[in-house]
């Protein structure tokens, strides 16, 4: 196989490192979507073959492996409110090994940017054998996993080189609410028929745009709360505990912070213990349903001497809040929240002079278990 790249896209131009360039790629990737994945009318439009085979399933497998992981936890939110399908995700690396008991009609959907790591592969190897239906979500159409599958949706990212995954993160959650909204609507759920995707992708873009504007701030604020720490917390509610995740790994994996993500309310089971004076923690709050729980979960740590930083978004922002992200349905916050994360993650990396592109004993992909 030859991969033809443009060579706007594997150029770091002026960027320090792929990764700033990455993030800051973000907003046409949402873009590039939505014209990949709509007609000429506008209208959402996937493979229909796809579509009546996910249409069948009475429940998705979402299975994948670290970034790409917490995307599909994301989407097991998008396709259970817009598809009315139980969906779960799984990490393939346990997956492979200790297979749930499957429902009688499973249709398994492999998240990968690369489309090449192990863990995964080993997952459709064994599905694909036992018969079941599959789809691969990736960046690389011609890698093993888009192959190997019965279907393939292509993320239209562009190479990503930073080892840190971002702009696949982001995409995998735009592709997967694409997919989520044809899903319901062939099967004519009518949360599907009212939620706009193509206008709310517009949004996600242009307030993405927003944030990373905001990137002198957001250093300023990798500066206050990472500068000299050696660990950090990161906790939200719903979908903002899966951004939580991503963040935490994308803070540890490129600038060796012992960073957690947390559910907010577990913390008082527990994590409460770890927090002293000065540890940093990031509350995400843009879920409307547990906003004020989570705040009073940031309130309690900041009492405990902690350096809080809220990310909030406009709907539930308080004067207190320092960085307040645009509205757009709850759903699709995470594509949102995890700009100023990234930020803060590259920032502090670079300030501390790491390779940003390249950290210590990590792969792009990892092609053994
Ligand atoms: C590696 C990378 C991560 C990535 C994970 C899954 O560990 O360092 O950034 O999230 O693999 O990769 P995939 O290509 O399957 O999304």
């Amino acid at each position: 196989f030859t991969v033809k790249l443009d060579d706007g896209e594997i150029s770091k131009g002026t960027y320090p490192f792929f990764m700033l360039k990455e993030i800051d790629e973000q907003p046409i990737v949402m873009h590039r979507l939505v014209d990949a994945y709509t007609d000429d009318e506008g209208q959402v439009s996937i493979d229909s073959d796809l579509l009546a085979a996910m249409k069948r399933a009475d429940r998705l497998y979402i299975v994948a492996a670290g970034t790409s992981y917490h995307a599909g936890l994301v989407g097991q939110a998008l396709f259970e409110k817009l598809a009315k399908v139980p969906a779960e995700a799984y990490l393939a690396s346990e997956f492979g090994y200790h297979q749930p008991l499957l429902s009688e009609r499973p249709f398994f959907i492999f998240l990968t940017q690369s489309g090449e790591t192990a863990d995964i592969r080993q997952v459709l190897v064994k599905i694909k054998a036992q018969g079941f239906p599959s789809l691969t979500v990736t960046n690389v159409g011609s890698s093993t996993l888009a192959r190997e599958a019965d279907y393939q949706l292509l993320l239209h990212a562009g190479p990503e080189i930073a080892v840190a995954s971002t702009k696949a993160y982001t995409a995998q959650i735009a592709a997967e609410a694409l997919l989520a909204k044809a899903l319901g609507e062939v099967k004519a759920i009518p949360e599907a028929a009212q939620f706009d995707v193509v206008h709310q992708l517009g949004l996600a873009s242009t307030a993405q745009q927003a944030l990373i504007e905001q990137k002198d701030l957001i250093h300023q604020w990798a500066t206050d709360l990472f500068a000299t720490t050696r660990n950090a917390f990161y906790i939200g509610r719903g979908t903002d505990y899966y951004v939580s995740l991503e963040a935490s790994l994308k803070l540890k994996e490129i600038s060796y912070v012992q960073a957690e993500g947390f559910a907010a309310g577990e913390l008082k089971h527990g994590t409460i213990a770890l927090i002293e004076k000065d540890t940093p923690l990031v509350a995400f709050i843009s879920d409307p349903e547990t906003a004020a729980h989570t705040r009073s979960n940031a309130d309690e740590i900041a009492a405990r001497g902690a350096k809080v930083l809220r990310i909030v978004t406009q709907a539930q922002a308080q004067d207190e809040d320092q960085i307040v992200i645009p509205d757009i349905d709850p759903l699709l916050a995470p594509l949102l929240s995890i700009i100023p994360a990234q930020l803060l993650a590259y920032y502090t990396s670079f300030d501390r002079g790491y390779d940003v592109d390249r950290p210590r004993n990590l792969a792009k992909s990892v092609t053994v278990e």
